[in-house]
């Protein structure tokens, strides 16, 4: 089969890594990138996709099957209002904006084309998670008391994406929350947390640190622990405590963790490529976007005691 014609909205930090991961599939193809930023498109690898200065032009040139959206968060909506009036399959970046609204609204948007519409929840796709999930489903760990997960980054991001990106629940947090639902098949129910007061560099309405601790729905407490700074460099892991048996699970991890991230990525893309052709989603859809931020903006509310 041929591979996926994808185009890139979006060509920065986390379009980069995409395109890294992709280099070389036989599945997809990133033939095209839309980029508005100068400096962002002279950063480039040398590599046979068109290069485009905004979105419109390179929806006009044509010849595309699908879409990865990398822009700033708080441009996501817009973007896949774009593209879906264009009537391009989506692959988005989390969190589909920087609201549940935000991602209802694409979500229910993305439904009434019937265009396939999948979220980079690439968490899905590493296979010690898949594995740790089947665990828990299967009943091997009993039933479960608590699920604690942690996301600790090494450095803290842009000042421009700091503003663009919701804050640390909502950008960082939302992978937790997605991961929890999955993992336990359980929503969230009510939830406490923090901002943690340490910083080495105190930011405006972004903590460098927060806490939330949550019931879920079939009575397992979630733990969410996030972290801008962290001396090993970017770090996440899982420990579930079940009624038969315990698991900690480093699964991205130095000296590890590059090789895990690009490699869940790749299959990421990979099976959207395959849902794009007509096989049923196997990672996260709009719908799901939507309860992870429903969950982080009420984490984010108690922590700011709005
Ligand atoms: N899944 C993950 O683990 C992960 C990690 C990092 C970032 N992200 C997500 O990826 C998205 C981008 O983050 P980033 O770190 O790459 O940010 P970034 O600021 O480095 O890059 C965003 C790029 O989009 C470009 N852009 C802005 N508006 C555009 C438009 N209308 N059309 C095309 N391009 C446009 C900007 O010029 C910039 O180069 C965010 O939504 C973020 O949450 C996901």
């Amino acid at each position: 089969m041929t591979p996926l014609r994808l185009g890139l909205a979006g060509a920065g930090r986390m379009g980069r890594n995409h395109l890294r991961a992709l280099a070389g599939s036989d599945a997809v193809d990133i033939t095209a990138i839309a980029e508005p930023m100068r400096a962002a498109r002279e950063a480039l690898p040398r590599m046979n996709a068109t290069i485009h200065p905004d979105l419109e032009s390179m929806l006009g040139a044509g010849g595309l099957d699908a879409v990865l959206v990398c822009v700033p968060s708080d441009f996501h909506l817009a973007t896949v209002k774009r593209l879906a009036a264009a009537r391009m399959p989506i692959l988005c970046e989390k969190p589909v904006g920087v609201t549940a609204a935000d991602a209802l609204e694409a979500a229910e948007l993305m439904s009434a084309t019937g265009l396939p519409f999948q979220v980079g929840f690439w968490r899905r796709f590493v296979p010690s998670l898949l594995q740790l999930r089947e665990r828990i489903v299967s009943g091997e760990l009993g039933e479960i008391y608590m699920v604690a997960s942690f996301q600790w980054d090494g450095q803290p991001p842009s000042a421009y994406f700091r503003t663009h990106s919701g804050g640390i629940f909502i950008d960082m947090g939302v992978h937790e929350f997605d991961q929890t639902r999955w993992l336990t098949g359980q929503e969230f129910g009510e939830i406490t947390s923090l901002f943690c007061g340490v910083a080495v560099e105190p930011w405006p309405g972004d903590p460098e640190s927060a806490q939330a601790m949550a019931e879920l729905s079939d009575g397992t407490t979630a733990l969410v622990s996030l972290g801008r700074r962290f001396p090993l460099g970017d770090v996440c892991k899982v420990e579930v405590f079940g009624t038969r048996n315990a698991v900690e699970c480093k699964f991205l991890w130095p000296p590890s963790a590059d090789d895990v991230f690009f490699a869940a990525l790749r299959k990421q893309a990979e099976s959207f490529a395959r849902h794009v052709r007509g096989a049923a989603r196997e990672g996260a859809g709009g719908h799901d976007a939507a309860a992870a931020l429903a969950a982080a903006e009420r984490a984010a509310m108690r922590a700011a005691r709005v």
